[in-house]
């Protein structure tokens, strides 16, 4: 199956995790890739890893140096004429206690999950128009529709997510942009490891819910069914996705199973 063969598709987040198996998973079906993270050398890993017959970009940077984000853009058109997809994947977790959250915990939450997304989704934006189509995919999570103990500030980001591209959809829909938006929910990935401790350390553990979690190559093939569906909104779940129906049909229920989640 190529469904997305010379489509060119920009995975942010693509040294690890979900993106890396987003980046195997497009290019067997024969896209171009473009590859960014901070971790060069994991970069390449992926890259000699995929096998498809599309060209593969990488593009190293910081999702959160924003100034650097139209000189990205640029490179990407430079080499591939065009973005047909951008995944806006990259992200970090959240491991601690909101009132033993630093304040600039918070802010490095947001700075990476929501302003590095939003500021990359609009330095692409002009050229997605000018060509009249474009998809931008959002890596949210469950809890960027319900929250958890120990990811206050995690799950404020996420839900900051759905309410900005939700608009945007809206704003864009006329114009041939498309919007999807991708719930997970536990997804064997390094994000435990790198989630940040209320003082910013690194958490540096893998959770046992994240260890039991879905394999990402599984949680792959599913994001990439519901993008050539052109979904507005996917929740990739085992039973933890139970959440999202009961916040809608029993939301005092939800809040109580919360309240008694093993806290980890
Ligand atoms: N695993 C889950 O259970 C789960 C569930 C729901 C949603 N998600 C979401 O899925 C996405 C991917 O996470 P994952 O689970 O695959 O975890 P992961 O293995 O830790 O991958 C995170 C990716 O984000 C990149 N990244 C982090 N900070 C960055 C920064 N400042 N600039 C550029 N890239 C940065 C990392 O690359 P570098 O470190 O090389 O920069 C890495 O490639 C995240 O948005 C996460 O919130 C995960």
């Amino acid at each position: 199956m190529e469904r997305f063969r010379e489509k060119v598709v920009w995975i942010t987040g693509a040294s690890s995790g979900i993106g890396e198996a987003l980046a195997y998973a497009f290019s067997r079906e024969g896209a171009h890739l473009v590859l960014s993270a901070r971790r060069t050398e994991r970069l390449e890993q992926v890259r000699a890893n995929c096998t498809g017959p599309g060209k593969v970009l990488l593009l190293p940077f910081d999702i959160t140096q924003t100034d650097c984000h139209s000189t990205m853009v640029a490179a990407v058109i430079e080499h591939f004429g065009q973005v047909d997809i951008l995944v806006n994947n990259a992200g970090i977790s959240q491991r601690s206690l909101a009132q033993e959250t630093l304040l600039e915990v918070d802010r490095r939450l947001m700075e990476v999950n929501y302003f590095g997304v939003i500021s990359l989704t609009k330095a692409v934006l002009p050229f997605m128009l000018q060509r009249g189509r474009g998809h931008l995919v959002v890596i949210s999570s469950l809890l960027g529709k319900f929250g958890i103990p120990l990811r206050s500030a995690y799950c404020a980001s996420k839900h900051a997510l759905h309410g900005f591209f939700d608009a945007l959809r809206a704003e864009l829909h006329d114009q041939g942009i498309r919007v999807t938006l991708i719930c997970p929910g536990w997804v064997r990935t390094e994000v435990s490891m790198h989630a940040l401790r209320g003082d910013g350390s690194e958490h540096g553990i893998v959770d046992p819910s994240i260890a039991k979690g879905m394999d990402p190559n599984v949680c792959a093939r599913r994001i990439l069914n519901a993008i050539h569906k052109r979904k507005a909104e996917a929740y990739i779940a085992g039973p933890e996705k139970l959440g999202i129906y009961l916040k809608r049909l029993a939301p005092g229920l939800l809040h109580w199973i919360v309240r008694r989640l093993p806290i980890q």
